[in-house]
């Protein structure tokens, strides 16, 4: 017999399930008939084992949706252009790092970066999810606390350095150490592996104009692999749905490398500029500010890496919520996040107002394992 609920999570997880293929099938133009007879046949295995499992192509287009309805993302013109690989066969923490590892590399393309999504098999209660990863991005660098209180490498990875060194992880101690991948199966310990360096393609950034740029020796990774978000499609959970899309070269220039609380590094571009850095009204910061991310622009195009500038993306995201009309559909969006951080108000998205409205499918943060 089962439990109330029990039944009663069946019913929701029927309902989502529900919601979404109809949804699948309305968008795709697919016969009324055939939706029809694959509701019943989600509902007869939801009855028989609790769950479902989802066609290989309602999991794309509910990833590809899942992007579409990411609120925070600017990026978003492409994303019926994702693509994805279906890894719900993995189950050792060894063939989810093969699968990952390889996620990277085609990716990355060697520069001409794809985007991307390997999603792992999923689970129907979100408090005992089948396959974590630790990390917040796939490649990241290390962060460490030093003796005389300053922080050698990324402020923001300090608490994920620190669990992986009670792990046994130990890094070169540079200020551009590339963490390890932290997989966890269900409640087992979690385990950790390098990632090789050949599959981790960073620039190092030069700048056009000033040549004593390089003397910074600063240098970011290639792409942004987000892994600690839960794709939810149609009432299933992917908590391990490591995706990727290419820089926008703010995320670099004006916050990684310019936060006070990241890598801090207007002071020094400042100062190789020679600009008088005792008066807040030379705006010395701004004019920085501004050379950094030519930089970061100027060295991922030399390199042939995919990268995209804040005014380009914005007139993208326009051209996606014009797109979105279109097609019947409000476009929603969170305003705060779609401005870039330089030059905001240069952007349509600026003047613009955007629904925050959450809909499914979609990816949500989770809350790190590693804190409690
Ligand atoms: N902002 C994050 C970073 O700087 C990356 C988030 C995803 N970005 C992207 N372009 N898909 O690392």
């Amino acid at each position: 017999m089962q439990s109330q609920h029990t039944m009663i999570n069946h019913v929701e997880l029927l309902q989502e399930a529900e919601a979404y293929i109809r949804q699948f099938g309305s968008e795709l133009a697919i016969e009324e008939q055939a939706t029809e007879a694959r509701i019943v046949e989600i509902t007869a295995e939801i009855a028989a084992t609790g769950t479902y499992t989802h066609t290989l192509e309602e999991l794309a287009y509910g990833a590809k949706l899942a992007w579409r309805n990411s609120n925070r993302c600017i990026g978003r013109l492409f994303w019926d252009s994702l693509n994805v690989q279906d890894a719900r066969e993995a189950t050792a923490a060894a063939d989810v790092a093969r699968a990952v590892f390889r996620h990277i590399e085609y990716a990355t393309g060697r520069g001409k970066i794809l985007p991307s999504i390997t999603v792992f098999a999923p689970c129907t209660d979100v408090d005992s999810p089948r396959i974590r990863i630790w990390n917040e991005q796939l490649i990241r660098y290390a962060g460490y606390s030093q003796d005389d209180g300053s922080i050698l490498g990324d402020p923001i990875s300090l608490p994920f350095t620190q669990t992986c060194m009670e792990m046994g992880w130990r890094g070169a101690g540079t200020a551009f150490d590339v963490l390890p991948l932290v997989i966890q199966i269900g409640s087992q310990p979690p385990e950790w592996f390098d990632i090789p360096t050949d599959i981790v393609l960073e620039v190092p950034l030069t700048h056009p104009d000033f040549p004593n740029f390089e003397e910074l020796q600063l240098k970011w990774y290639a792409v942004p692999f987000v892994s600690n978000m839960r794709l939810e499609i149609g009432g299933l959970h992917y908590t391990a749905a490591p995706f990727n899309g290419w820089y926008m070269g703010t995320e670099i220039g004006a916050r990684n490398l310019a936060d006070p609380f990241r890598y801090n590094m207007l002071p020094a571009v400042g100062a190789i500029m020679g600009l008088d850095t005792s008066r807040e009204m030379t705006l010395w910061r701004d004019r920085a500010l501004v050379e950094l991310n030519i930089a970061v622009l100027h060295s991922y195009k030399a390199q042939g890496v995919t990268i995209v500038d804040h005014h380009t993306a914005s007139k993208q995201f326009s051209l996606f919520t014009e797109k979105e009309q279109r097609s019947g559909r409000k476009p929603t969006g969170r305003w705060s996040w779609l401005i870039p951080p330089l030059s905001p108000a240069t952007t349509a998205t600026f003047h613009n107002r955007y629904e925050d409205t959450e809909l499914k499918p979609n990816y949500f943060v989770q809350k790190a394992p590693y804190e409690s």
